[in-house]
């Protein structure tokens, strides 16, 4: 049976960061393509009242829609009218009484807690003492716990309130189409399968690196660093995209139950391989400790100890304040025997995930002219200049809404991800200062040497 649509939409932490940059964007989208007209609860502990609030909504659309861009005021004035706000501390009940008012007729909300993980249990215990949690539907925002223990706690206590069809753990990478395309493209084709392994493949690194710093994030930063932000969750499910099975696709369950396979497949990480690094400047950033040793990039090895990938090393990496914004997907295949015709670079395929979106292939043709050698070229599969058509967390809270755990993580991934990191994390290894705008700590090159070195994404 096809689950119900949820009849109000709550945003915990409305008055932050992930609020303004991405969930009142696809809010928007949402309500343009017509598919939303719910009403959206926002609860924030700062003393706001509804017209900041609104005019908070009205500054990160007309930001997200950008200068010259089409900003559809009807779509706006349309959220804006469904807006309401309840102001409140989390651990206090009345909080929670003023949102079952707020919420009047609805029964069946979906809530999503884009707070702080340090708060995620109060609210939880808060909708599940005032009755607010009933029929309701639950988004967790990532990293789901520090570690795998915190993690088992924080799914004991959402169980407690809500079961699981009602849990939606976010990571906003499995919403993104260029991520699925990974799954699509290697499974709807024939020629990538033959040589989709160990006999062929070289290695496959995974970057994604940002210029901006932790822009204002301060605070969340220092709980997080780069393996808790991105690396147990993003990167590692990408790898799992490049390096699973086929999915049985008619099952819905499947493709968690193949990135899991992969998750438990990579060895726990060993501190020899990884390194971590801190952009010079980040302890002056707000919110951040003077002497922190919290990363803010992380490069690491894996190991994938199956029949397909036994030997291949997968390399992830990600940093802020790197020299390029640019997430991308390198796999590298191993050289043809005839040194002669192909020095230099091998065959490749480039995946660039973000912030536009390219499928390639890297292959060598006779360099023009009396000699018979060989030079590189790349053609371009698919190149989309925009990025993707739909945003990430307008897809995610859509299919949330409807009830459709395809595209959110399982406990079962989640818990996998955590025992791949969970070695390395805290000061296991030593956070080496890096340069603004380089590509991090030059203790990372040795990670990558014997593939020829880390592949650098163009801007
Ligand atoms: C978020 C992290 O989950 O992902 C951020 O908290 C990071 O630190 C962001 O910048 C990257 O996402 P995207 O979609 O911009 O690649």
């Amino acid at each position: 049976m096809k689950p119900v649509r949820s009849d109000a939409f709550v945003l915990y932490g409305v008055t932050g960061d992930l609020a303004y940059k991405k969930i009142f964007p696809a809010l928007y989208a949402m309500v343009r393509r017509g598919g939303f007209d719910l009403p959206v609860i926002g609860v924030a502990r700062s003393d706001w009242n509804l017209d900041q609030l609104r005019a908070r909504l009205r500054e990160s659309i007309t930001r997200h829609v950008g200068k010259g861009g089409d900003l559809d005021r009807q779509a706006l004035s349309k959220l804006e009218a469904r807006l309401a706000f309840v102001q409140g501390d989390y651990q206090d009940a009345a909080t929670f009484r003023a949102l079952h008012r707020a919420l009047g007729e609805a029964e069946r909300p979906l809530h999503y807690l884009a707070i702080p993980p340090g708060l995620f249990a109060t609210v939880v215990e808060g909708l599940g003492a005032s009755g607010c949690a009933g029929r309701a539907r639950i988004i967790v925002e990532k990293p789901f716990g520090r570690d795998l223990a915190s993690a088992r706690a924080l799914n004991a206590t959402l169980h407690r309130v809500f079961d699981e069809r009602r849990i939606f753990r976010i990571d906003h990478y499995l919403g993104k189409e260029a991520v699925q395309n990974l799954l699509v493209f290697r499974f709807a084709n024939t020629f990538l399968e033959p040589i989709w392994n160990n006999h062929y493949v070289r290695s496959v690194q995974v970057t994604l690196a940002e210029r901006f710093g932790v822009a204002g994030r301060g605070r969340f930063y220092e709980e997080a660093g780069a393996l808790r932000d991105v690396i147990q969750n993003h990167l590692l499910q990408v790898v799992g995209f490049l390096a699973m099975e086929p999915p049985a696709l008619a099952l819905r369950e499947s493709i968690s139950d193949e990135q899991v396979k992969v998750f438990r497949l990579i060895r726990p990480l060993n501190p020899r391989n990884v390194v971590r690094g801190q952009f010079r400047g980040y302890r002056d950033e707000e919110g951040v400790a003077p002497g922190s040793t919290v990363e803010t990039f992380a490069a690491a090895r894996l190991h994938v100890d199956s029949w397909r990938w036994e030997g291949v090393p997968f390399l992830v990496r990600s940093g802020k304040r790197l020299a390029v914004t640019a997430t991308e997907v390198l796999v590298t295949l191993k050289r043809p025997p005839l040194l002669r015709l192909a020095a230099g670079e091998t065959n490749y395929l480039r995946f660039r995930l973000g912030p536009d979106v390219t499928i390639a292939i890297g292959a060598r043709v006779k360099r023009a002219g009396g000699e018979l050698t060989s030079e590189p070229i790349e053609l371009a599969i698919a190149h989309h200049p925009h990025g993707d058509a739909m945003d990430a967390y307008e897809r995610l809270l859509g299919d949330a809404l409807e009830g459709d755990p395809m595209l959110f993580a399982r406990q079962d991934t989640v818990e996998a991800a955590w025992s791949v990191v969970e070695p390395v994390l805290g000061n296991v290894t030593p956070a080496h200062e890096y340069r603004p705008g380089s590509w991090g700590p030059p203790e990372a090159e040795a990670l990558a040497a014997d593939v020829g070195g880390w592949h650098r994404p163009a801007r």
